[in-house]
């Protein structure tokens, strides 16, 4: 496989100077199965095995019917898949509704009283926040009418939100929803930089936010960065002309920064001038965006992601229904960000089109201590649980035997964003779920709306450490770099042979790197307008097993996945290189026991600088600056050179097998061979038990 990814990536560019995670990945050998318990089957949605029937490829496009039948319409569909200009598939064309009387209305009409959302603030002390359906109701109208009546909002407009953890976000969302405005939610971590340069792309003059929050027990102050945002988007050539901000506590600013006089605006103080007022719903085309969400791309500049109205919610609601297994009476809490695309389509979008209840919690998972997951489970009734590999190592690192201190039921456990190892999946197993929960392991991207890759808890026996097999109606495949499709056991490229409702319409403003970088790949025919000929190539490295279930080796281009969060090795390098000293520098991704994969930062420093550590620091902050926290190196490395190819091409590959520990294989051809010997004298490094074990697996030293 190493071979294989070096020759070429997605563009067909060459890459020998590239290293993947997927090259990096251990080497799990198969599991055995584990089976669900029976009243596990006996109460789930999909049971019946003639759901798989349903979905077979000869029914497809029409099987997803079923799903869109979850939602309510106001106009129907004329035409299920229209393939007339590929790759821009068009579901449900002619149809018409809204997602936010799906999300909302309907459920406040039906129960009123029922719980959407609670509310669990950080502070233990704080109390728990339960905002039933026509609460929501209330809210999201209210806040729609500021949205159109004092700030001029219609649809096909778009604003950047960057919030954090709060019921305000999902009200602040399907307030858009509600009027037809896109909007581009922008993780609360992330910096007033990466805000600023997401607010350009989308063309936002409006920025939502809010002035701090809770983290680490700390009150954040978070409007400091929409003030850098603002600056940061006026640079990049976007004039922002409202910024609304939320308060965390009521009629009580919790920021340092002054409010710019005719700019910022407290959204408290615009909602009493809409008090009880209701904005109908407008009725949007199918195929209207809803939302952007960006996500790192192998160029620096983000991708905007657009996801559609009636595709993405029809398969939201419908992946939610059968393979979260949300009924209406479940305490659904999944512990991601609404930041990130699983917090999009897992905690807002899918849960409220079921009308089911669904958990915001706003702070860390280890705040005050790790029992504290559980112990909220534990006070809700959580019966669904949904979390990360990287939340799931912590929880088991700090706090092994706290799940059996608190008296909860988990039905059902999700695991999303990373591949989980066979011993991490057995303690989630075992102890958060007390034996007794399923776990259903989803493989899917920001790009994909949805799952893609996860078995139906109650027919798909589960394996520890594999994601299952293709999710209904998908239809999976791994390609060699030639487009053969490899044998069972050997690792590949995974695609999807066919388009599916949630996947994304487009990248924001930049089509032709859309149409390159999901499906020039393995496209024969361009002018071909059969959904056969346009394989969606998905950037993961996987293997599947003769049984059709997936393993998932991380990802084949430039982007690493830390924590389960994609970082472009070019933004990284970029950010580094904002600092005047440095020459160049390079970014790998290595082992770490807790993230999966962290990054490590290779610098050289222009002629006459000495390196040092408030060099390296420098570096690390630059990072912060232009990205986030998120995206902050392990470590900063002061390297003398690169090594480099005769064309001057800075060879990852041997940077990443240092910082890993592994044979750095071949280097007799680098235009600087002595150089490798002398970068290794710069990466002393402790490991830990579990990272050792990994790479001896994957053949270091
Ligand atoms: C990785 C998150 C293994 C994969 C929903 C993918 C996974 C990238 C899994 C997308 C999983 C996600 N097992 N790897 N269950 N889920 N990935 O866009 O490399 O933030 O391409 O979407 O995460 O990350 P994104």
């Amino acid at each position: 496989m190493a071979d294989s990814h070096e020759a070429q990536d997605a563009q067909g560019r060459d890459t020998q100077a590239q290293v993947s995670e997927a090259q990096i990945a251990v080497h799990w050998r198969e599991e055995e199965y584990v089976y669900p318990p029976q009243k596990f089957i006996d109460q789930a949605n999909a049971a019946d095995p003639a759901i798989f029937d349903r979905f077979h490829e000869d029914k497809f496009p029409d099987c997803f019917t079923e799903y869109a039948d979850l939602l309510s319409w106001d106009q129907p569909w004329h035409t299920t898949l229209d393939t007339s200009n590929p790759p821009f598939w068009k579901w449900f064309a002619g149809g018409q509704l809204n997602a936010s009387y799906n999300c909302v209305d309907r459920h406040a009409q039906a129960s009123p009283d029922k719980t959407a959302i609670v509310f669990v603030p950080e502070l233990e002390s704080d109390d728990h926040v339960h905002i039933s359906y026509s609460e929501l109701l209330r809210q999201v109208n209210q806040f729609a009418a500021v949205l159109r009546d004092s700030l001029g909002l219609k649809a096909g407009d778009r604003v950047t939100l960057h919030m954090p953890m709060v019921p305000e976000l999902p009200v602040t969302m399907l307030a858009c929803a509600r009027l037809g405005v896109i909007h581009s939610q922008v993780f609360g971590g992330f910096s007033g930089n990466a805000c600023g340069t997401r607010i350009a792309d989308s063309g936002s003059r409006v920025l939502i936010t809010m002035d701090g929050y809770y983290r680490g027990g700390k009150l954040i102050d978070h409007k400091v960065k929409a003030d850098e945002a603002v600056e940061e988007a006026a640079r990049q050539g976007q004039e922002v002309d409202r910024v609304l901000v939320w308060r965390r506590h009521p009629r009580q600013y919790s920021s340092q920064i002054p409010m710019a006089d005719g700019r910022d605006v407290f959204v408290d103080e615009l909602l009493s001038e809409h008090q009880g007022q209701v904005v109908e719903p407008v009725s949007m085309p199918a195929e209207a965006p809803l939302f952007l969400m960006y996500t790192s791309g192998t160029t620096g500049r983000p991708k905007g992601c657009q996801h559609s109205t009636g595709g993405y919610l029809a398969y939201v609601a419908g992946t939610s229904k059968y393979y979260q297994d949300i009924h209406p009476d479940d305490v659904y809490w999944c512990m991601a960000d609404i930041g990130w695309i699983t917090g999009h389509s897992y905690i807002v979008y899918g849960p409220l089109a079921l009308g089911t209840t669904t958990v915001i919690y706003e702070g860390v998972p280890n705040y005050p201590d790790a029992g504290r997951p559980w112990r909220i489970a534990e006070k809700l009734g959580v019966s669904i649980f949904h979390t990360s590999p990287t939340a799931i190592r912590q929880l088991r690192k700090l706090g092994p035997d706290e799940p059996r201190k608190y008296d909860y039921h988990f039905k059902h456990m999700t695991t999303v964003g990373e591949p989980i190892e066979p011993e991490v999946w057995r303690w989630y197993h075992s102890e958060v779920g007390k034996g007794d929960a399923v776990i259903v392991d989803t493989w899917w991207q920001t790009e994909t709306g949805g799952f893609l890759g996860t078995g139906l808890p109650a027919l798909n026996p589960m394996k520890p450490g594999s994601c299952g097999p293709a999710a209904l109606g998908i239809y999976a495949v791994i390609y060699d770099e030639n487009g053969d499709e490899v044998p069972d056991g050997r690792a590949g490229n995974i695609c999807i042979r066919n388009p599916w409702p949630g996947i994304f319409q487009t990248i924001w403003g930049q089509p032709g790197r859309f149409v390159d970088t999901y499906y020039r790949k393995y496209n024969s025919d361009p002018a071909s307008t059969d959904w056969r000929d346009w394989p969606y190539f998905a950037g993961d490295g996987a293997v599947r097993a003769a049984d059709g279930y997936f393993r998932i080796l991380g990802r084949v281009d430039d982007v690493i996945n830390v924590a389960g969060h994609r970082l472009g090795t070019k933004e990284i390098e970029s950010a580094a290189l904002t600092v005047g000293e440095v020459a160049e520098a390079a970014a790998v991704p290595v082992i770490d026991d807790i993230r999966g994969r962290a990054v490590e930062v290779y610098v050289s420093l222009k002629p006459g600088i000495q390196p040092s550590p408030e060099m390296e620091n420098k570096v690390t902050k630059a990072i912060e600056t232009e990205i986030g926290k998120i995206a902050r190196p392990r470590n900063v490395w002061i390297v003398p050179d690169m090594p480099k190819t005769r064309s001057g091409k800075i060879m990852r590959r041997v940077i990443a097998s240092i910082s890993n520990f592994a044979d750095v294989g071949d280097v007799t051809t680098l235009a600087n061979p002595e150089i490798v010997d002398d970068i290794r004298h710069h990466v002393p490094r402790q490991l830990t038990e579990l990272e050792y074990e990994e790479i001896k697996k994957f053949g270091g030293e």
